[in-house]
């Protein structure tokens, strides 16, 4: 077996387990769709830098990614994998997934990502609510009481098919009120130029809760805002050498130390870039131009 790199960024805490601060978003993977041992080999990869925090969905590639981790890392309790619920794939439909926030459905969820997962448990699942961020909003029956999902979410942990419950896509009042069913991580969309959510990463911080924040680059998606056009960035970025990417990476791990970064990529060169963005320095002059920089509205629809 070929030895890891140290933990880039350093550690913290995901609920019991203990993950290197720079992860792995997943959810890219879904464009190596036709060359599988890329896929494949990407995530070996990240493991070799040192990466052990994997976030998935079995929406991602309608199955495609969690059928690649599973080829990459088996049942490992090497590599922490994240998973959410709350929205299912939906081949054929307008965007590749659909809401399906029912507690029948949250369970069916469950279930799917075990399957094609390999896993007898999921380490952490988010329960993948649509108030806050781009995207979806529920309406119809897919408007569920919070307490509801919680019940069926916290049977799963009692059962053993999920570690620990996280939350995503929430506003700082659905987390608030989510508290008392122990949530270990929220994933909402967040970067150095969209912080919409900044209340909720406060209430994160009062709590002691992993924040992980989605489009940590500003996404894939057009419309959103991305670091990579942030006039301030690129000049920092300039002067240490480094990329703009690695600095909007940067600045998020420092800007609130229980941050678990899930960057995405679908290219080898990109995940070295973003690994080593754990290690690089910004001083406080960097970090109050940084800092400084207009956030941008992450609410937008996409797809
Ligand atoms: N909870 C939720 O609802 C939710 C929603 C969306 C996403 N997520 C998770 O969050 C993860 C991160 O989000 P994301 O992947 O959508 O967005 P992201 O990490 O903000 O950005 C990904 C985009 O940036 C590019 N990129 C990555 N590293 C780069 C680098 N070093 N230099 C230049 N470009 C770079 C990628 O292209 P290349 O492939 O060419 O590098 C891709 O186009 C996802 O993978 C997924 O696991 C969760």
């Amino acid at each position: 077996m070929t030895p890891h790199s140290p933990a880039p960024g350093g550690t913290a805490a995901l609920g019991t387990h203990t993950v290197a601060r720079v992860g792995y978003g997943a959810m890219q993977l879904e464009r190596l769709r036709e060359d599988r041992p890329a896929a494949v080999a990407l995530l070996r990869r990240a493991r070799e830098l040192g990466v052990n925090h994997i976030d998935t969905a079995q929406f991602y590639g309608f199955g495609f990614v969690n059928e690649v981790i599973r080829e990459a890392f088996g049942d490992s309790e090497d590599v922490v994998v994240v998973s959410k619920v709350g929205a299912t794939p939906d081949p054929g439909g307008p965007l590749p997934l659909r809401l399906a926030q029912r507690p029948a459905e949250l369970r069916a969820s469950v279930e799917d990502n075990l399957r094609s997962l390999g896993r007898e448990r999921l380490d952490v699942v988010n329960l993948r609510r649509a108030d806050s961020g781009p995207g979806l909003r529920a309406e119809g029956e897919q408007v569920v009481p919070l307490d509801d999902q919680l019940a069926v979410m916290t049977a799963l942990r009692d059962e053993g098919k999920i570690g620990a419950i996280g939350m995503s896509g929430v506003t700082a009042g659905i987390l608030r009120r989510a508290l008392p069913a122990g949530i270990v991580c929220v994933q909402n969309a967040y970067s150095l130029v969209g912080r919409d959510d900044e209340d909720v990463l406060a209430l994160c911080a009062a709590e002691g809760i992993a924040w992980v924040p989605y489009f940590p680059l500003g996404g894939a998606f057009p419309g959103l805002p991305k670091v990579s056009g942030e006039a301030a960035a690129l000049r920092i970025a300039e002067e240490l050498g480094a990329t703009v990417s690695q600095v909007g990476l940067a600045w998020l791990l420092l800007h609130y130390a229980d941050t678990l970064l899930i960057p995405g990529t679908a290219s080898a060169a990109h995940l070295e870039e973003n690994t080593a963005a754990g290690s690089l320095a910004l001083d406080g002059t960097a970090m109050t131009a940084l800092d400084a920089i207009r956030s941008r509205s992450t609410d937008v629809g996409i797809g």
